[in-house]
């Protein structure tokens, strides 16, 4: 359906728990409590409700994220269930990857057509220290799963942060040479909870291009990343520019948080309960809420936070 402002809503990320096996600190409190207990989220058949409302209303693309999506028991035959809702073209995951050597064939077997990974460093020390105790090899891994489990895509996310991973833009870049797979750069966005980063961390995406001037521009894909590519390589390069270029008018996108609020934009507080409702009344919520989405984040820099009222893990990433 259309949106207040014209725009057509189509896409749904989903978070199915807001726990995570690491704690990336520009994500999540170092402790990571989580203080609610079982019955305060979605449980599996309300969040096959969320998907069966939301197609109804046209959106045809659905994202699962987390939190870390793979922590769940029940992850695989959710996502086969949720791949078989009628409306429903493509189910894609977004994980940090540490579970996917046992998963990603069974994940790929349910109906999940793409896989986007966290990878912020190539580094093992740098990534013990962002992800407070995380293991590089495993991500890595991970990676190679997907790789091997044959996904229609592969993507890298790599937020990137100044002083700590800007120095390896090329060899990050360099992946895209090597393997089948995109490699996106997003900028920093100033969260709740998204650790003290000074404004020297926030690095607009212009910096890889510079970084990078032998980048070939090519035509976008649908997505909200600027794409380029490294001559002779397998993948293109993204730059998702959330700040420098926030990419508002043509936002297409609503969420759902691991405890039923819908939230029509990340950056703002207004959230949507949909948590015990049935399947018509999730309808008429979703329906409501599509059309109080706001038309734009307002502004937002290191020292105007987002009001988006929670951590990126209990949004979804
Ligand atoms: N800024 C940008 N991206 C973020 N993510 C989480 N927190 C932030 C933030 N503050 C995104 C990253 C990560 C995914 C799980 O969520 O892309 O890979
Ligand atoms: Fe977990 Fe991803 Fe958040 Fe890191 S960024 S703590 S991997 S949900």
């Amino acid at each position: 359906m259309l949106d207040s402002f014209g725009r057509e809503i189509t896409y749904m990320r989903l978070s199915v728990t807001e726990l995570c096996n690491l704690r990336c600190r520009y994500c999540m409190p170092e402790d990571g409590a989580c203080r609610k207990t079982r019955g305060e989220f979605l449980s599996e058949d309300e969040i096959i409700t969320v998907v069966e409302a939301a197609a109804s209303l046209g959106v045809r693309k659905l994202r699962i994220t987390g939190g870390e999506p793979l922590v769940r028991e029940d992850i695989v035959p959710l996502c086969r269930r949720a791949a078989r809702v009628k409306g429903i073209d493509e189910v894609c995951l977004t994980t940090n990857g540490a579970l996917l050597p046992a998963l990603a064939k069974p994940l790929r077997e349910a109906g999940v057509r793409r896989v986007n990974i966290s990878l912020d460093t190539l580094d093992a020390q740098k990534f013990r220290c962002m992800s407070r105790g995380g293991d590089l090899s495993q991500t890595i891994a991970g990676i190679r799963a997907a790789l091997e489990a044959d996904f229609e895509k592969v993507k890298l996310n790599t937020v990137l942060i100044g002083g700590f991973n800007d120095d390896e833009i090329p060899q990050l870049a360099e992946l895209t040479r090597q393997y089948p797979l995109d490699l996106r750069f997003i900028e920093l966005m100033p969260m709740p909870d998204s650790g003290d980063f000074g404004p020297g961390a926030f690095l607009p995406c212009s910096v890889v291009t510079e970084r990078l001037p032998e980048l070939v521009p090519v035509p976008p894909d649908g997505g909200v990343a600027k794409l380029f590519r490294l001559p002779g390589a397998l993948g293109n390069i993204g730059l998702i520019s959330p700040l420098s270029a926030h990419f508002c008018r043509e936002c297409s996108r609503i969420r759902v948080t691991a405890d039923g609020k819908l939230k029509p934009c990340l950056h703002s507080g207004d959230e949507y309960s949909l948590k015990g409702l049935d399947f018509d009344g999730m309808v008429e919520e979703l329906r409501h809420a599509i059309l109080c989405k706001p038309s734009w984040h307002g502004v937002l820099n290191p020292d105007n936070r987002s009001r988006a009222g929670r951590s990126m893990n209990r949004i979804g990433g």
